[in-house]
C-alpha cells in the first residue's frame, strides 16, 4: 500500500487535506494524525473492519481495546450508557485534553473496537488537527498510538513513518507533539474511580473532583498480573531493542553508578547507551550518551522520552542505562513509561557504587613534581578493572611547575612521558570519601591527617602495600638514582594495580 504523507499546519489547517483524510476514514481506511499526547492511528470506531485493520497494522493483539476519540461532549450520548454523576464536571475541567475516561458502552460500539469489553474508553483531544480529523471522519475515531505494538509511541510523524509507512492509507505530519506521553486513563465504571494509566492529568488534579480516586498502578507494574483493567498493560510496551535498566538514587550516585557500569561493560567489549539529563550528560566519559532534557523541566523530559528511546534503536548499543527522574506531576507518567520500557528492571545506585571502594587515587609528595607524578602516570598505564580518577598533588607547591627534568628523562627511557603535567597543591576539594590518598613519606601522611580532617583514607604508599620503607626523594641525586626510584615505583604500582583489581573482584 502506498501511504499518502501530508504536512499540515495546526494554525492554518488546509481543509482539503482534512476532507481527504475524512473520506479515507469513512471508507474504513487508516489515517495517522497528531494529538497533543502522541500520534494516533485513526479509524472509524463504529466500523468492525476498520478495527480489525488497526490491529493488523499495529501487530497488536485484538483483545487490547482502542480509545474512541470524539470532538464534542454530545457525541457521548450515542456511545455510552449510565454516565457517572461526575461526568460533566470532569469534562468541563479536563476536556478537550489528555484524559481518557472509561464508561459503559452502548450497543453502537462494536466489540471489535473495545476488545470484547462492555466498556468503552473515550477521549476528546485538544489538538486542532485531531479535532478536525475526528469531525471529518464521522465523529467517532478510534486511535491507538500509531506505533508498531511493543515500540515506543510516536511523538513525531517521522516515528509514525518508521513503523507504519506502507501499512496505512495516510499520515498527517503536524510536527512534534506537545506532551509526549499518552493520556491519563480514568476508569469511571468502578467505585472508587481508578487511574489505570498515569498521564499529564495527574492524580492531584483528579482528586479535586474525585476525592477518593485511587491509582491502579499495581496492575500497571505487574504486566503478567491477573486480568489487568486496562488490557494494554499486560503486554510488554515501549521497549527499546537493547535491554534498559533504570538506576535509582541521588543524581550524584546515579552518575557514579552508571559510569562504573559503562566502564565495566566497555572492558567486556560491550557498548552502553546512557539516558542522562542536561545537567549530567557531560559527566560521562564512556558510552553513547543522550540527554533527555533538564532535570527540573519534567515537561521537556516527557516530550523527549520516546524520541530518545527510539534513537537508541538506531545505535548499536548492547545495554541502556537510565538515570531516574522525579515522580511529581507528570513525573509519575514518565517513570511509569520508563519502567515499562525497562521491563521493570530498576537497580539502586548504591548497590552498584558499593562495589567500588575508591574512585580517585591521589598520590602526594612534597613538591609534587617527581615521585607522585611518576606514580600517577605509571598507574594510568595499568589495566584496571574499575575506573579511577588518578592524580598527583604536592604539599608545598607555590606555583605550577613542570615535571622534574630527570624524572622526565627516566620516564622517557621507559617509553612514558610526563610532558604536559604541572604540579598542583593539595586542597580539601581534592579529597572525597572515596579518595585513596597515598603519600610517599610518613611525614606527609601525618600532615594530611592533621590538616585535612575529612580525609578518610590516607596512608603512605608503602603502608598500603605492606612494605616497610618510605619512598625518599631523589632530588639533587644523579640520574642513576632516578632510575632506581623508577624501578621501585614501577614495581609498587604493579602491586597496587593487582591489589585494586583483586578488590574489584570481591
Ligand atoms: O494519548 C492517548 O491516549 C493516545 C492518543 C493517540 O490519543 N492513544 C493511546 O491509545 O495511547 P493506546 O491504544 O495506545 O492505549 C490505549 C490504552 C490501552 O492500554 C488499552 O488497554 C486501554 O487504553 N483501554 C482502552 N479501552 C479500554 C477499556 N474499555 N477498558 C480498559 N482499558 C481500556
Ligand atoms: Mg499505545
Amino acid at each position: 500500500m502506498k501511504t499518502i504523507i501530508k504536512k499540515i499546519d495546526r494554525y492554518q489547517i488546509d481543509m482539503n487535506i482534512i476532507r481527504e483524510a475524512g473520506q479515507i476514514l469513512k471508507r474504513g481506511g487508516l489515517v495517522a494524525f497528531p494529538t497533543e499526547t502522541v500520534y494516533g492511528l485513526g479509524a472509524d470506531a463504529l466500523n468492525k473492519d476498520a478495527a480489525r485493520k488497526t490491529y493488523e497494522a499495529k501487530g497488536r493483539p485484538s483483545d487490547n481495546p482502542l480509545i474512541v476519540h470524539v470532538a464534542d461532549i454530545q457525541a457521548l450520548d450515542e456511545i455510552i450508557q449510565n454516565p457517572p454523576p461526575e461526568l460533566h464536571e470532569l469534562a468541563y475541567r479536563f476536556w478537550p485534553g489528555p484524559l481518557t475516561i472509561i464508561f459503559e458502552k452502548s450497543a453502537v460500539v462494536p466489540l471489535e473496537t473495545t476488545g470484547g469489553l462492555n466498556t468503552v474508553a473515550v477521549r476528546m483531544p485538544e489538538d486542532l488537527i485531531a479535532r478536525e480529523v475526528i469531525i471529518a471522519g464521522g465523529g467517532y475515531i478510534s486511535a491507538p498510538s500509531a506505533n508498531t505494538s511493543g515500540r515506543p509511541s510516536p511523538t513525531t510523524a517521522a516515528h509514525v513513518m518508521e513503523d507504519m509507512e506502507g501499512k496505512i492509507d495516510m499520515i498527517l505530519d503536524g510536527g512534534s507533539v506537545e506532551i509526549g506521553v499518552e493520556s491519563t486513563i480514568l476508569d469511571m465504571t468502578v467505585r472508587p474511580p481508578a487511574i489505570l494509566r498515569p498521564g499529564a492529568v495527574t492524580r492531584k488534579m483528579l482528586r479535586e473532583i474525585l476525592p477518593d480516586v485511587v491509582s491502579d498502578e499495581m496492575r500497571q507494574i505487574t504486566p503478567e498480573g491477573n486480568s489487568p483493567k486496562a488490557p494494554g498493560m499486560k503486554y510488554r510496551h515501549y521497549a527499546p531493542k537493547a535491554p534498559l535498566t533504570i538506576i535509582e538514587g541521588t543524581p550524584e550516585e546515579e552518575v557514579k553508578a552508571i559510569r562504573q557500569i559503562a566502564y565495566e561493560q566497555k572492558r567486556y567489549g560491550k557498548k552502553v547507551g546512557i539516558i542522562a539529563t542536561s545537567e549530567t550528560a557531560g559527566k560521562y566519559s564512556v558510552g553513547v550518551v543522550k540527554s533527555i532534557g533538564a532535570r527540573e523541566n519534567e515537561k521537556a523530559i516527557a516530550r523527549n522520552l520516546y524520541g530518545v528511546l527510539r534513537d537508541f534503536d538506531r545505535e548499536d548499543v548492547d545495554y541502556i542505562y537510565s538515570e531516574s527522574f522525579s515522580r511529581d506531576g507528570i513525573g509519575w507518567a514518565i517513570m511509569n513509561r520508563l519502567g515499562k520500557a525497562a521491563g521493570y528492571r530498576i537497580v539502586e545506585a548504591e548497590e552498584i557504587t558499593d562495589r567500588q571502594q575508591f574512585r580517585r587515587i591521589l598520590f602526594v609528595s612534597g613538591s609534587g613534581n617527581c615521585r607522585s607524578l611518576m606514580a600517577a602516570e605509571l598507574l594510568r598505564n595499568c589495566e584496571l578493572l574499575q575506573e579511577y580518577d588518578i592524580c598527583s598533588r604536592g604539599l608545598v607547591v607555590l606555583f605550577p611547575e613542570p615535571a622534574n627534568a630527570k624524572a622526565e628523562e627516566i620516564m622517557k627511557q621507559n617509553g612514558l612521558s610526563l610532558s604536559g603535567y604541572e604540579t598542583s597543591p593539595l586542597t580539601e576539594a581534592d579529597i572525597d570519601d572515596d579518595t585513596l590518598v597515598l603519600t610517599m613519606e610518613e611525614g606527609q601522611k601525618s600532615k594530611i591527617r592533621s590538616e585535612y580532617g575529612q580525609a578518610k583514607h590516607v596512608l603512605t604508599f608503602c603502608e598500603y602495600l605492606g612494605e616497610p620503607e618510605e619512598i625518599l626523594s631523589a632530588y639533587g641525586l644523579p640520574l642513576e638514582q632516578y632510575g632506581k626510584l623508577y624501578k621501585r615505583l614501577n614495581n609498587m604500582i604493579q602491586k597496587l594495580a593487582d591489589k585494586l583489581n583483586e578488590e574489584a573482584q570481591n
